[in-house]
């Protein structure tokens, strides 16, 4: 199971004691994880940690079950409502459609119909979360490469001045340190401080020219376990600085994917980075990997707040940042860079909270599409 992976979440809405003891063990052993409501009221505040699929009876204490799926659909759009009844007539199968449930079932039903009704029901459930997926890279990608075009031209006009600017710098510095130790103290301390502010102008015109420069992507067999090595080894200094624990844990892999070494090197210090940012002193930050079937997979576990629900949609895009000193451009880097290698990467929760980046590099090399 992929790191991110959850049991599927059924919310059975029922009020027969019995039948939902019955249901709980069964859907319990076949691996999902179960919540009980035994009326409307129960079920709305059940919903509001959200479920995958809910199965819900027609007729409950407070209400009508078709309209209970009605509310729950428009609730949670990409959940599934399947209906249960006792006696099953076109009228309850037409409203059954209407109220946006996926599927009804008659009662009593075997295990096996249950569970395969369940099981299309969460195939669908997968397939919007897919969906809504591939619109939300489109965009960020949409976004990349309106940001390229915009920047190509601007990042080459602002380097030239500034270039310009850090030359006259360095002779104005030249000049003062030629001065008495005492004139020079006063002087040299804004310097720095333009030298400081030169630098980061360049980084991030620097950040802004790796979208423009569309390059050739050559991939090579790059190890992993040297690649996380240097990456902890680069970041031990600010790790230490920030007074966090930087480690590279779980068993060493063999892996190699293919890709370009420092772009991939670029991908997970900003991973790391951002990480490191998160988590308060005394905290720690863990990469592991390991490697399953054509992909390998690496993580980036912190002991920060996490990446709250409200923002994750739109941590990939150019320029959201929600830190003062921040480009926000860091992500969007590392969604491209990843893309350009065939891969993908999600954000979820770490096992002991904080945020989980959570990496996937194809093994074998991509595939070449002829014309
Ligand atoms: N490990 C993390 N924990 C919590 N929030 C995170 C984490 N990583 C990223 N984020 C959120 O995603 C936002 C975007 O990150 P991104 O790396 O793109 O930009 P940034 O870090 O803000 O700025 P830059 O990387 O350009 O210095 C961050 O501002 C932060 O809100
Ligand atoms: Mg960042």
């Amino acid at each position: 199971m992929s790191p991110l992976a959850r049991n599927p979440r059924v919310l059975v809405v029922d009020d027969n004691a019995a039948f939902l003891d019955n249901l709980q063990e069964l859907l319990g052993d076949a691996g999902y994880e179960v919540r009980i409501a035994e009326s409307c009221r129960a079920a709305r505040e059940c919903a509001k940690d959200g479920f995958d699929v809910a199965l819900v009876d027609l007729r409950l204490p407070d209400g009508d079950g078709t309209a209970l799926a009605a509310e729950l659909k428009q609730e949670l759009p990409e959940s599934e409502v399947v209906l249960l009844t006792g006696f099953a007539t076109l009228e309850t199968a037409v409203e059954a459609v209407r109220a946006g449930a996926c599927a009804y079932l008659m009662k009593p039903c075997a295990p096996q119909d249950l569970l395969l009704t369940l099981e299309q029901a969460m195939r669908q459930v997968r397939l919007h979360a897919e969906k809504r997926e591939l619109a939300r890279r489109a965009q960020v990608t949409e976004k990349l490469a309106a940001v390229g075009t915009m920047t190509a031209g601007l990042s080459h006009e602002i380097r030239n001045p500034l270039n310009a600017a850090a030359l006259q710098l360095s002779v104005l510095e030249r000049r003062v340190r030629k001065l008495s130790e005492a004139q020079q103290g006063p002087l040299l301390e804004p310097l720095s401080l333009v030298r400081d502010e030169i630098r980061r102008l360049d980084h991030i015109l620097e950040d802004f020219l790796q979208f423009a420069r569309p390059r050739d992507f050559r991939p090579e067999p790059v190890e992993v376990e040297p690649l996380l090595r240097r990456v902890v080894d680069l970041l031990g200094g600010q790790a230490e600085a920030r007074k966090v624990r930087l480690e590279r844990v779980g068993a060493a892999s063999t892996a190699r994917v293919p890709g370009e070494e420092e772009r991939l090197r670029q991908v997970l210090i900003n991973l790391a980075l951002n990480a490191l940012e998160a988590t308060p002193a005394g905290g720690e930050v863990r990469i592991s990997a390991g490697e399953d079937g054509q992909s390998v997979w690496v993580t980036v576990d912190d002991t920060g707040p996490g990446v709250p629900s409200e923002v994750r949609d739109r941590i990939f895009e150019p320029f959201f940042t929600t830190k003062a000193q921040g480009s926000g451009l860091g992500l969007s880097i590392v969604h491209s860079i990843v893309t350009q290698h065939g891969g993908t990467l999600e954000v979820g929760d770490a096992p002991g909270g904080g945020a989980r980046f959570f990496l996937r590099l194809p093994k074998a090399p991509p595939v070449v599409a002829y014309r």
